[in-house]
């Protein structure tokens, strides 16, 4: 499948030797964070292969769930503006009386947004085929697309992005051991499993932080991506039976999308040194999980760890309050 060319790439890989030096480790960051402006972060690489589907399918009217402050939504509603398409947000929690952050830039690309609580949320695929019944009956085609774009097709995005990482690494003469990623909907992480064992790499050690749930809930979420994408033709069976990935879920911290002094402390830190903004929501609790594994000895020390910096900036605007006190 040829995705639309919505991402500037290849991303840059950069050595980052004031974070990865003190832990013990050559690391470099994979800039995903700068795979746009307003389109930007890994949700960017998924929609290029999920919008390249409902362009052939014909559609016009793009559906998408996910938090008030999401990522995946925003990067959906400024892709699918940029496409001539129309699109649907269905977001949980309550509309703010003002909009910040993403919110703003869904609202300023024209996406049209529903907000539903907490106990709705857990029928939002059912919330969402209604949504797409509406945009029929109205005489639209529309095309639904998860949360976080994770299924195979969006997955296919990160199946790429694993050959680049790789062709990039191997030019530079690095020897790639541990990818560690932010994981939040499963997607970035089957991509990543799944390309690497396309590629005959399982022994590139894919590490996906959890920002919520945990090992089990995660493991059987990537499972089933690629199982969606063997059913699909989209991967090869071999590919699958070897994709091989692991989670570590002690660095979520207080919950999803919430964080603590000593995060915040973490990523200014970071910020200060290295002028690398990393978000509180996802990239943070990652990379803080990265240099907390290798400072413990949980990652090894040899050859070199990439942390893929999968974006998320705009969380900063959601929650300025985090930098008070
Ligand atoms: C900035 C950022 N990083 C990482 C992730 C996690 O990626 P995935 O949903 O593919 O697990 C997300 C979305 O959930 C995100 O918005």
């Amino acid at each position: 499948m040829k995705p639309l060319p919505l991402a500037l790439l290849p991303t840059p890989l950069e050595a980052y030797p004031r974070l990865g030096d003190p832990v013990g480790i050559d690391l470099h960051v994979k800039r995903d964070d700068l795979t746009g402006a307003a389109l930007s972060g890994n949700k960017v690489r998924k929609l290029g292969y999920l919008l390249a589907e409902a362009e052939a399918l014909g559609a016009d009217t793009v559906l998408t769930c996910g938090a008030v402050t999401s990522n995946h939504a925003r990067a959906t509603a400024v892709a699918a503006a940029g496409r001539g398409l129309a699109c649907r947000l269905l977001l949980r929690g309550r509309e703010p009386s003002r909009a910040n952050g993403n919110l703003l830039l869904d609202r300023l690309v024209g996406a049209e947004t529903r907000f539903i609580g907490r106990p709705a949320w857990r029928k939002r695929n059912e919330l969402l085929a209604e949504m797409a019944e509406e945009v029929r009956a109205a005489g639209g085609k529309p095309y639904v697309i998860p949360e976080g774009g994770s299924n195979a097709v969006g997955s296919l995005g990160y199946v790429a992005a694993a050959a680049e990482l790789l062709q990039q690494a191997e030019q530079r003469g690095l020897d790639l051991r541990h990818v560690v990623h932010a994981t939040g909907s499963g997607g970035t992480t089957a991509g990543l499993a799944w390309g690497f064992a396309r590629l005959g790499r399982t022994d590139i050690d894919v590490v996906g932080i959890a920002v919520c749930d945990d090992e089990a809930y995660f493991d059987g979420v990537v499972r089933r991506i690629l199982e969606e994408a063997a059913t699909r033709g989209l991967a090869t069976a071999d590919e699958v039976a070897a994709a091989r990935w692991r989670i570590v879920d002690t660095w979520k911290g207080v919950g999803y999308a919430q964080t603590t002094p000593a995060e915040i402390a973490a990523h200014r830190e970071v910020a200060r040194t290295t002028g690398l903004i990393v978000d509180p929501v996802y990239t943070g609790k990652a990379l803080r999980g990265l240099l907390g594994e290798a400072r413990e000895g949980r990652l090894g020390q040899e050859g070199t760890t990439v942390f893929l910096h999968t974006g998320g900036l705009f969380g900063w605007f959601q929650m300025p309050e985090a930098l008070e006190g």
